[in-house]
């Protein structure tokens, strides 16, 4: 919510293992983008939490060695916000594969601290369907829906 109380988007991010050790140099990026983080948490995923986080992607070729990356050492998860969350965040990181990046949005989160198409430096969300399962899934207790106005205060 922003200061009028009108919902504002929220988004998933990830810091990968390739670029934990960047993690406040992409901080202070994101935050002169106009994002807030409203929660962070550093984490190592176990093999099975990242086969369901990226359970889209199972069985296709590049999986296992995903999964391979993804658990090999702390990841950081943070909930941003901004107006238009889930696509600004997404225009930040450009594109997936973090060669093409370089080439094509060099300015971009990807393009600065990623390799390649697997060390690609951060996660966005694709849709705001996916930011609110990939919220859930890192902040179980975050609230995800607008809290109702105009009624009386209700704990959450
Ligand atoms: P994907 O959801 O297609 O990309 P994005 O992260 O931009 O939403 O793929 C998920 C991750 O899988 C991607 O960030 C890096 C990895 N990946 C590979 O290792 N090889 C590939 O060929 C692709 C397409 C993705
Ligand atoms: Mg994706």
């Amino acid at each position: 919510f922003n200061k009028s109380g009108i919902f504002v988007e929220r988004t998933l991010a990830l810091i990968k293992p390739d670029a934990v050790h960047k993690a406040n140099e992409i901080e202070t990026i994101l935050l002169n983008q106009g994002f807030t983080v409203l929660q962070k948490r550093r984490v190592i995923l176990t093999a099975e939490q990242c086969s369901d986080f990226y359970s889209e992607h199972y069985g296709k070729k590049f999986f296992p060695s995903l999964v391979a990356f993804m658990t090999s050492g702390p990841i950081v998860a943070m909930v941003l916000a901004k107006e238009n969350a889930v696509h600004q965040w997404r225009e930040l990181i450009g594109p997936t594969n973090s060669t093409v990046a370089k080439e094509t949005h060099s300015e971009s989160i990807r393009a600065l601290y990623g390799t390649n198409e697997q060390k690609n430096a951060v996660h966005g969300s694709d849709s705001e369907v996916s930011a609110e399962r990939e919220i859930r899934f890192f902040f179980p207790n975050c609230i995800v829906e607008p809290i109702p106005m105009g009624q009386p205060a209700k704990d959450y």
